[in-house]
């Protein structure tokens, strides 16, 4: 989440972040107040890398509860005398239900899940019961309804000009009790949002924790966190009437605005941080959706004040990012990534809000810049194929992004304005997500990015509705993330069936710039096979891919047992500078070579100009039922030509493939070479050699997946510890100037499993086979021996 560009020269310690970024650009509108601050300036902090870590297992233990409570709410909503006994069932929390199934609004019964786990995976019953299954579709009904918005007059030279305009309307406002009455899954959200709006009405106003210097993640935490509060609270005035939450936004955004004399709040006059101007962007919108949504409840002089900080901290800074080529923090406006989605929808979202009461703000010059541009470049950070450019978790603060700018154009000017189909690849991003998550958590190639916040994958929901793909939203709103303001803003409930039927299994996005497959045995048996290989051009992705081309990753029976190592320290010296060959970030055990589950040839990286290719097979199963069992024939496979991606290499092919009804995994490369290779697996598990270390027995807990070398005859496995080799340089040139690595993150607990050969011809193949529950020797099979160029759909039955 750093600054990409213009910024690398500058060590991040020299960084004076008490200089106005910026001081040139005086705010026009307004005039910057003078407050006596009694809290002096805080001092430059470093937060630890395991403070995040900390947050994270916070977030994912609450994802665990709100999905068994998730359960009990859909369960209590059901109509259907025949459920009581699932009620009692998931009541107790203990996630056994026969066939949790309920009434729903289309006469259906569907099925939902009795919990969810800590991936936000949800936890199906083990039978559909007398539920129906039946694709996604949706099911028209005027009572799970609200009467369409009349966009007849609005246009983004003409927006709305009555409150509240942003992603809900009056209409919408009104409407929603109705629905929450009618559907299980909008009774539990709301329920879910009231109770955390009062949990965050209890907390002290968010306070300003600068991460990692002004310019490092600054304060995107902090602006994060307040949106989030103010999104609650908002919603529970719109649905209460009550000013209570009227009140405490009011404090929270005395205090975001720097004015509470008692809580120091940045730099005056630019206290939302144009610096790191994600952080202006969501303190914008939070101010935006307090000013909005709450709008009649606000006397004249609040809404002048809290549209005096929309203007001047953030509406102001973004007409200079466009209209003045000197300031630094304009550089977001030419990348196709997550910062300029969240930029331009804070923009949009703060320029909206208060365009009509404000007609001689920035506002109506800012929309003409922050519509094309995020048509220009938010809308292509996805590839035609829907792939995110940066990683599969910043497609989070991309999406989510991208979506709220569409739906408050929608609801403001009529239209989203282009953002939804500009590119086809948008249409496609939401498959992107659903098939990058695997059974045990994300197939999470490059960095993981910092706390997510308001940042989840509701906008699915979104999505489903705008491009009328059910799916989205049936399979969205079963998730742990999904009780939420947003959801319950974006779900149309009138959608029905099972997000998994009819759903393939596999899937290749097939691009030289981001080559990926992934493919499953099911969708909803968490405790199944999931494997995913990536090989792509190692450029192009903001500085957050790896040096990774043929990175796998692989679940089987509720474990990972190949694995990502995730994001280094953000703030090391140089790990943002660039994707060069020379980049200091290359530097990092985390992001080389060495460090991804590929091949390592000559004990060097692979080169960042080489574009592999790759080719897909699959025998195209698609889910049909809860306890789906693939046939024997099933397989998917992934091939890849990572030849362009080394040096001292004539050639080089890597393969994975399901055997054996998915039950069984065979990864195969094939090698010529003048210099010694190293195949390479992380893995959490336990590692024990036998049969003269031609047998890998991995362990997690109760499970074990045995690892067997079938080629080459005279090879062996080792293991290593995750950590770079004594040989691996620790300065790079970069930019006429030598760098010096900091220092590697360890890695407890993970453990490297090895292959050397040596140069020459060499067929390395290892043959996976999770020891399913009930499984005997005699179960898993012995593939042929197959070269990759005869691989196919038939090729090791
Ligand atoms: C809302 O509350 C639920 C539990 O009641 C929790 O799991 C979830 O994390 C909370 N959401 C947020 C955004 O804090
Ligand atoms: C429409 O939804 C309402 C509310 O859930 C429900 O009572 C009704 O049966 C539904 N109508 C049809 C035709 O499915
Ligand atoms: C939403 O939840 C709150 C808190 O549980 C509840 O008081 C309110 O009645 C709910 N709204 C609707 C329309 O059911
Ligand atoms: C903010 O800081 C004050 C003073 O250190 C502390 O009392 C308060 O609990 C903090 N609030 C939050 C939300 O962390
Ligand atoms: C809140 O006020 C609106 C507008 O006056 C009204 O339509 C709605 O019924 C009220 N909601 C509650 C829960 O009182
Ligand atoms: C914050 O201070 C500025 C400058 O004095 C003032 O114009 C604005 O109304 C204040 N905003 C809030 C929310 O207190
Ligand atoms: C691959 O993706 C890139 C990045 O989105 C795009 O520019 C390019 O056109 C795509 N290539 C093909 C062959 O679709
Ligand atoms: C080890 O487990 C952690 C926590 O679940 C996970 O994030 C990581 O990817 C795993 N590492 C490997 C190498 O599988
Ligand atoms: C591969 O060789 C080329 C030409 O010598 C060199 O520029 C490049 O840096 C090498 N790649 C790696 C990863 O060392
Ligand atoms: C599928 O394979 C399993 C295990 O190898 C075997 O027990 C079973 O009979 C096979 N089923 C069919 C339909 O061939």
């Amino acid at each position: 989440m750093y600054r990409q560009s213009g910024e690398s020269s500058i060590p991040l310690s020299n960084v004076n972040y008490q200089q106005a970024p910026g001081g040139q650009n005086t705010p026009a509108f307004g005039s910057v107040h003078e407050k006596n601050y009694a809290s002096p300036k805080p001092k430059r902090r470093v937060w630890p890398w395991i403070v995040a870590a900390i947050v994270a297992v916070i977030i994912i233990l609450g994802a665990v509860l709100g999905g068994v409570l998730g359960s009990r709410a859909a369960n209590d909503n059901d109509n259907s005398k025949s459920n009581a006994a699932q009620d009692g069932a998931a009541q107790t929390g203990s996630g056994v239900a026969s066939a949790a199934t309920r009434t729903k609004g289309s006469g259906n019964l569907a099925i939902v899940p009795t919990a969810t786990d800590q991936f936000g995976n949800p936890m199906y019953p083990s039978s559909t019961g007398s539920a129906r299954i039946s694709s996604p579709t949706t099911v028209a009904n005027s009572s799970l309804s609200c009467t369409a918005d009349d966009a007849g007059s609005l246009s983004l030279t003409s927006p709305k000009t009555s409150h509240p305009l942003l992603i809900a309307t009056e209409n919408k406002w009104a409407c929603l009790p109705g629905l929450i009455q009618s559907d299980s899954y909008l009774s539990y959200w709301n329920d879910t949002v009231f109770r955390n709006a009062s949990r965050f009405y209890d907390m002290t106003p968010t306070n300003y924790s600068i991460d990692g210097g002004l310019t490092g993640s600054g304060v995107l935490d902090v602006a994060r966190e307040v949106q989030l509060r103010i999104k609650h609270w908002a919603y529970a005035y719109k649905l209460s009437n009550d000013t209570k939450w009227v009140d405490r936004t009011w404090q929270e955004l005395v205090v975001a605005a720097g004015n509470d004399t008692n809580q120091y709040f940045g730099e005056q006059g630019d206290n939302w941080n144009s610096g790191h101007f994600l952080d202006v962007a969501e303190f914008t919108e939070a101010f935006a959706i307090a000013y909005d949504w709450m709008f009649d409840a606000w006397t004249a002089d609040q809404r002048n004040a809290i549209a005096w900080s929309i203007i001047n901290l953030g509406l102001q800074y973004g007409l200079n990012a466009y209209t003045d080529t000197s300031v630094g923090y304009r550089w977001w406006t030419t990348v196709r990534g997550n910062w300029n989605c969240v930029c331009n929808k804070g923009l949009t979202m703060g320029a909206l809000a208060i365009i009509n009461e404000y007609p001689n703000s920035p506002a109506r010059e800012l929309l003409t810049y922050t519509v094309d541009n995020a048509n220009a470049m938010c809308a292509y950070a996805p590839s035609p194929e829907g792939t995110w450019s940066e990683t599969p978790n910043y497609w989070y603060f991309g999406t989510y992004s991208h979506a709220e700018m569409a739906a408050s154009l929608l609801t403001a000017t009529g239209s989203t304005q282009g953002l939804l189909t500009t590119n086809p690849g948008v249409k496609l991003t939401s498959l992107y997500h659903m098939y990058v998550v695997g059974q045990q958590g994300i197939f999470s190639y490059g960095d993981a990015g910092p706390n997510k916040y308001t940042a989840t994958a509701n906008h699915l929901m979104f999505y489903g509705s705008q491009f009328d793909e059910p799916l989205y939203t049936l399979y969205q709103r079963d998730r742990g993330d999904a009780p939420d303001p947003m959801s319950i803003l974006y779900y149309d409930p009138q959608v029905s069936g099972q997000f998994w039927d009819g759903l393939a299994l596999d899937r290749h996005f097939d691009n030289t710039t981001d080559g990926w497959f992934s493919a499953r045995s099911s969708w909803t048996d968490n405790d199944g096979a999931y494997i995913a290989m990536k090989a792509g051009y190692l450029q192009g992705h903001q500085t957050h891919g790896d040096l990774d081309a043929g990175t796998f990753v692989l679940d089987a029976m509720g474990h990972r047992w190949a694995g990502e190592l995730g994001s280094g320290d953000y703030l090391s010296q140089g790990y943002f500078s660039s994707e060069a060959q020379n980049s200091p970030r290359w530097l990092y055990y985390r992001k080389r070579t060495e460090g991804q589950n590929t091949l390592m040839i000559g004990d060097e990286d692979q080169n960042v100009d080489g574009r592999p290719t790759t080719a897909f097979g699959s025998s195209n199963e698609a889910q049909d039922a809860l306890d789906y069992k693939v046939a024997n024939g099933s397989t998917a496979f992934f091939t890849a030509d990572l030849t362009p991606m080394y040096n001292s290499t004539s050639s080089a092919n890597r393969a994975i493939r399901f055997v054996n009804g998915r039950k069984q995994v065979l990864l195969r490369d094939e090698v010529t070479t003048t210099a010694a290779v190293q195949w390479r697996m992380h893995t959490n598990a336990t590692v024990a050699l036998s049969n003269s270390d031609r047998t890998a027995t991995l362990t997690i807990g109760d499970e074990t997946l045995v690892a067997t070398l079938r080629s080459p005859s005279g090879a062996t496995f080792g293991t290593e510890d995750a950590q770079r080799m004594p040989s691996d340089p620790t300065t790079t040139m970069y930019d006429g100037a030598t760098v010096t690595m900091s220092e590697d993150q360890p890695n407890p607990g993970v453990t490297v499993l090895t292959i050397d050969v040596a140069a020459g011809t060499n067929t390395i193949e290892v043959l996976f086979n999770p020891q399913w529950s009930g499984w005997s020797e005699s179960d898993f099979v012995n593939p042929p021996d197959v070269a990759i160029a005869d691989w196919s759909v038939t090729s090791h039955n």
